[in-house]
C-alpha cells in the first residue's frame, strides 16, 4: 500500500571510523557511537525511496514525480534519467523501487491504483525506457520488486482475490507475467504490503520473502521458488499503519525484519525481529531500534552487522538483529549496502562488472566500460563498502522540506571496514 509522508529527499552515506582500518577485530573496535551519516547535495527536490547502488561509484535512485537519477562518480554529480511520461502527468508517478545491474540496465516500479502500477525498463542508461508492465487489475497495487539474478525477478502487489499478487520476469524486467496464485498462502482480511523502501519483497540465497502489515502481528511469507509460499507470524506489531516494512536475508537461513507503525515514528518495541530458520519462525529482538523503521540492509555478513533506517533515526546491529543500537536521529526511508563479498552475491549478481561470488578486493574492472559513465569507475576498488540511504534531507537538517537532497560518497571512506575482515 502506498502512503504519503513528507516530502524531500536525500541520499547519505555511512561514515565508518578510520580507527578500524586494517584492524583484525572490527567488532571490538566498531561502536555505534562511531557511526554517522554524511549528506551530499544532488540538487533535486523529489523524495527518493527507490535505491539501487551498484558499486561505490554507480547508483540509481527513484522517487516522486516520476523521477530517476543516476550517479557514476560516487555521487559528485547526478543525471536525471526519468522516463518520459507525457502526455500523462508525471506528478502522479511515484517510483518507489528500482533495481539496477550496471550503469545501463535498470528497472523501476511505479506504485499506485490501477494502471499507475507500472514497471519501466531501460537497457541504454536511461536514453530510452519501455513500459514493460502496466497493471490492469482493479484490486492490484504494486509495492516492491526483487531479483535473484540478472534475469529472474518478482514484483509484489497487495492481495487480489485474497492473495498477494505476483508478476514474474525471466528476462531482467523486459517482460512480465502474472504468477498463478495457486501456491500462494492466503492473506488475512486487511493484510497488505508497504511500498516504503522497495524491500517488502526479498530474494536471497535462492529463497524469496514477502513482508506484510495491516494485521497484527505483521507476517512474513517465504518460498523456495517464488511460486509456492508459506507464511509465518513475525513478532513485529501490526495494525492499520503497522507491520513488517523490510525483510532481508544474508543466506538461506539468517534473516532480519524491521517495521513498526509509520504514524508513530518514535514508537518503540516490537519493531524488529530475526530468524535463523529461513523465515519459518521469528524471534523478537532483545533491544529494538528507537522507532518505526522502513528499511534494513546487511552490512557485513560475517560479522552479522546490519543497518536499519526510519523516519526517527538509524540503528546498527552487530549480532544479526538480536540487539540494536541507535546512532543517528535523522529521517531516512531506505538503505542499501554495497558489499561485493557478501553471501548475497552468490545468488544475486549485483553487476555484470562484479560477477557473482567475487570479492571487490580481487575484482578487476574490464577495460571496456560503458561510455555513459565517468572514468573514475575504471580503477580497482580496494576492499571497500558503500552504504547509502534515501532520506528526507530537510527534516534531517531540521529545516523546511524544500529544495534539498544529498548524495553518495567515495568508496575509500569505507575502506577500513572491509579491510578489517580480510
Ligand atoms: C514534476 O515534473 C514535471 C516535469 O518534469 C515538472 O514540470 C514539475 O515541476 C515537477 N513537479 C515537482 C513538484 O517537482
Ligand atoms: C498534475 O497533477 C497534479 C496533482 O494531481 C495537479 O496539481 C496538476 O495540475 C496536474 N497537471 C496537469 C498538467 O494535469
Ligand atoms: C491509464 O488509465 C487512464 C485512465 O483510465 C487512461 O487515460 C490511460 O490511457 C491509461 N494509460 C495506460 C498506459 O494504459
Ligand atoms: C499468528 O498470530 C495470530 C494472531 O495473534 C494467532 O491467532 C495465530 O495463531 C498465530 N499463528 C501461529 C502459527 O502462531
Ligand atoms: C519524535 O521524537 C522527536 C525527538 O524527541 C520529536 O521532535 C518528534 O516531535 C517526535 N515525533 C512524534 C510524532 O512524536
Ligand atoms: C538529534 O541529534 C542531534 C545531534 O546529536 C541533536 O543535536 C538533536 O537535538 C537531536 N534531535 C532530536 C530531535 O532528538
Amino acid at each position: 500500500m502506498g502512503f504519503a509522508l513528507s516530502l524531500c529527499s536525500a541520499v547519505a552515506v555511512l561514515l565508518l571510523p578510520q580507527t578500524v582500518v586494517g584492524h583484525p577485530n572490527v567488532d571490538h573496535q566498531l561502536r555505534s557511537s562511531d557511526l554517522s551519516w554524511k549528506l551530499r547535495p544532488t540538487h533535486n527536490t523529489q523524495q527518493f525511496r527507490g535505491l539501487a547502488p551498484i558499486s561505490s561509484e554507480i547508483a540509481w535512485v527513484s522517487g516522486t514525480n516520476g523521477t530517476v537519477l543516476r550517479t557514476c562518480d560516487g555521487g559528485t554529480s547526478w543525471t536525471d534519467l526519468s522516463p518520459p511520461l507525457s502526455p500523462e502527468n508525471a506528478t502522479n508517478f511515484e517510483f518507489r523501487d528500482i533495481q539496477a545491474w550496471n550503469s545501463k540496465h535498470a528497472v523501476v516500479l511505479s506504485i499506485g491504483e490501477g494502471n499507475l502500477s507500472r514497471i519501466f525498463a531501460t537497457h541504454d542508461g536511461g536514453n530510452s525506457w519501455e513500459a514493460t508492465f502496466v497493471n490492469d487489475e482493479e484490486e492490484a497495487f504494486y509495492d516492491c520488486m526483487a531479483f535473484e539474478n540478472k534475469r529472474h525477478g518478482l514484483a509484489m502487489s497487495d492481495p487480489v482475490n485474497g492473495k498477494f499478487r505476483l508478476v514474474e520476469t525471466w528476462d531482467g524486467g523486459s517482460s512480465w507475467a502474472i504468477v498463478s496464485d495457486a501456491g500462494m498462502a492466503a492473506a488475512l482480511k486487511g493484510e497488505f504490503g508497504f511500498a516504503a523502501s522497495g524491500t517488502c519483497i526479498e530474494a536471497a540465497a535462492g529463497r524469496w520473502y514477502i513482508a506484510s502489515g495491516g494485521v497484527d502481528p505483521g507476517r512474513i511469507f517465504f518460498s523456495s521458488d517464488g511460486h509456492d509460499w508459506d507464511v509465518a507470524n513475525s513478532s513485529i506489531v501490526g495494525g492499520e499503519a503497522a507491520g513488517v516494512f523490510s525483510v532481508r536475508f544474508r543466506d538461506a537461513k539468517h534473516g532480519i525484519a524491521v517495521g513498526g507503525d509509520y504514524t508513530k515514528p518514535n514508537g518503540t518495541g516490537d519493531n524488529a525481529a530475526w530468524s535463523q530458520d529461513g523465515g519459518r519462525s521469528w524471534v523478537k529482538s532483545k533491544s529494538f531500534p528507537s522507532g518505526y523503521r522502513s528499511g534494513v540492509s546487511w552490512i557485513h555478513v560475517e560479522k552479522q552487522a546490519a543497518v536499519a533506517v526510519g523516519t526517527s533515526g538509524s540503528d546498527v546491529t552487530f549480532d544479526g538483529g538480536k540487539s540494536w543500537h541507535t546512532f543517528d536521529n535523522g529521517t531516512f526511508d531506505a538503505v542499501e549496502c554495497v558489499d561485493g563479498a557478501s553471501t548475497r552475491t552468490t545468488s544475486i549478481t549485483l553487476s555484470p562488472m562484479a560477477p557473482s561470488g567475487q570479492i571487490f578486493s580481487t575484482w578487476r574492472p574490464p577495460t571496456a566500460l560503458s561510455s555513459s559513465c565517468h572514468s573514475s569507475f575504471v580503477r580497482s576498488i580496494p576492499d571497500t563498502i558503500a552504504i547509502i540511504v534515501t532520506s528526507n534531507a530537510a527534516l534531517q537538517n531540521g529545516q523546511p522540506a524544500s529544495g534539498k537532497t544529498s548524495s553518495l560518497i567515495k568508496s575509500t571512506e569505507y575502506a577500513g571496514f572491509m579491510a578489517s575482515r580480510i
